[in-house]
């Protein structure tokens, strides 16, 4: 494991530079669509910065791009089958403009059957790379640029780090802080171990310095990025812990808030959990995924915790802050899921009164466990499954949130609301959506509102 050489970042800088000369005065402008999480928006931050680097005006209007990327995402055949419908549409742009660029990376590419796709049914895509190799973007496009072969990366799990790539990023109040890639754990149903290849961590000290110059420049609500956060620092030389970096976050002066996404049961230790409650700026919100409330179906999952291990740390967690707003992931129709297991889920998630849940329903992924499991459930009752899941977790969302009415709380304004002209979506520490009227705009600053309404999926709130 390591970090990606100085001699290869600079040969990237060659190239960044040799397309800026290309390129000069042509106005040319570039399109990068992205797909799925917020790893990958990260990712997307960095190659639009790479981008404009090379002299390339950022659009959020596809049609008049002369480079557009696809960021894909593999989680779900949902988001793989949304990628290739995008992709699909970009070929008319191509066939009116030959010089047009087109490139797909990201998790879809890792995939060395997807690959082979977009090389064999998609003749006007130029290249496609995995998520190992974003920092070669200026080679891939200097070599579009001069027509040179169509390129397939087959790099899948470069086990490297590049820093000091340029970030362009969307907001100018919320951050995303890669602070580790990829995943060690192999759960059965996941695709993410194979296309983000092996964890391996940022340094303390670059994690450090990117997030001081965050809250230098007023950034208010910064989310540190792993698959598996509380795993931070195992494999770096001095071993850092996830709570060694919580609590040096928390000695920077100003006024913002941490989040972490994601974070494994099986590696939440007391140190994190102490760290996470000591400090106002991650003791909002936690995000423990449980997946599913049976400890067989955790099993072959491959979870290794049990749902026993799981509520001590909830209840530990709790424990030291009460008043953190707790949210999950869980999936239904795991292959072998039985009524049984699945009523196991209902309970816990009664149990544990999420604030929120994120739900999914298992789809099978190529080359993963799960998919060769025998007991595959029909799509009709993992269907079933999914409503009954949402309609009980949406009545503990509605009671949770009626216990807000009354409060006052701090809320970072994230900007005008779509419908309504007065109205502004804020949102609490613990990710929670309040609805605000207000003559002002306050948008990236905190405020303080009274809660004065609840329903299930947000709060409504005014300007104190
Ligand atoms: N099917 C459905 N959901 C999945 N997830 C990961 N892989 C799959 C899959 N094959 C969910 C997990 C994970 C979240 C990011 O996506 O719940 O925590
Ligand atoms: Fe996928 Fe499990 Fe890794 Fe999360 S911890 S990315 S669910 S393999």
């Amino acid at each position: 494991m390591g970090f990606v050489s100085i001699e290869k970042l600079n040969k990237q800088n060659e190239y960044i530079a040799e397309i800026r000369a290309l390129i000069k005065g042509l106005s040319k402008k570039a399109f990068v669509f992205t797909l799925g999480c917020q790893q990958n928006e990260a990712d997307s931050e960095k190659l639009m910065g790479m981008l404009k680097s090379m002299g390339y005006t950022i659009t959020d209007k596809e049609n008049e791009a002369d480079v557009l990327i696809v960021n894909t995402c593999a989680i779900r055949e949902h988001a793989e089958r949304r990628a290739l419908s995008i992709i699909g549409r970009f070929k008319h742009y191509k066939n009116s403009n030959p010089d047009i660029i087109i490139g797909v990376c990201g998790c879809m590419t890792a995939q060395e059957h997807r690959m082979e796709q977009m090389k064999n049914s998609y003749h006007y895509v130029d290249f496609t790379f995995g998520t190992g190799a974003l920092h070669r973007l200026p080679e891939f496009i200097y070599n579009a640029i001069n027509k040179s072969k169509r390129y397939f990366d087959k790099d899948i799990e470069i086990p490297e780090i590049a820093e000091g790539i340029n970030i362009n990023r969307q907001s100018k109040y919320k951050a995303w802080v890669s602070i580790m890639y990829g995943c060690n754990n192999f759960c059965t149903y996941c695709i993410v171990p194979y296309v983000r290849g092996r964890e391996r961590s940022r340094k303390m000290e670059d994690v450090l310095n990117e997030v001081r110059d965050l809250v230098k420049k007023g950034y208010k609500d910064i989310t540190l990025l792993g698959q598996n956060v509380n795993s931070y620092g195992k494999d770096l030389e001095k071993r850092p812990t996830i709570a060694d970096l919580i609590n040096e976050i928390h000695k920077i002066d100003g006024d913002f808030w941490i989040h972490l996404m994601t974070s494994h049961p099986k590696d939440a230790s007391e140190e994190m959990l102490e760290a996470v409650s000591k400090s106002p700026r991650t003791k909002g919100h936690f995000h423990l995924p449980l997946q599913s409330g049976s400890d067989e179906v955790l099993c072959r999952m491959n979870r290794r915790y049990t749902t026993e291990k799981y509520l001590k740390i909830i209840e530990s967690l709790r424990e030291k802050t009460p008043e953190v707003v707790l949210t999950t992931d869980i999936i239904v129709g795991f292959p072998g899921e039985t009524d049984e297991d699945f009523e196991k889920t209902i309970d816990l998630i009664k149990k544990v009164k999420y604030d929120s849940i994120f739900s999914f329903i298992y789809s099978r992924r190529k080359g993963t466990p799960a998919d060769k499991m025998k007991e595959q459930i029909s799509e009709e009752i993992k269907h079933e499954r999914y409503d009954r899941l949402c309609q009980v977790q949406n009545e503990i969302a509605y009671e949770k949130n009626q216990m807000m009415v009354g409060k006052i709380v701090k809320v970072l304004v994230d900007g005008k609301s779509k419908n309504n002209e007065n109205v502004y979506t804020t949102r609490t520490d613990g990710n929670k959506i309040v609805h605000i009227e207000s003559d002002k705009d306050y948008t990236g600053q905190f405020i303080n509102v009274k809660i004065t309404r609840a329903d299930t999926f947000a709060l409504y709130g005014e300007k104190i």
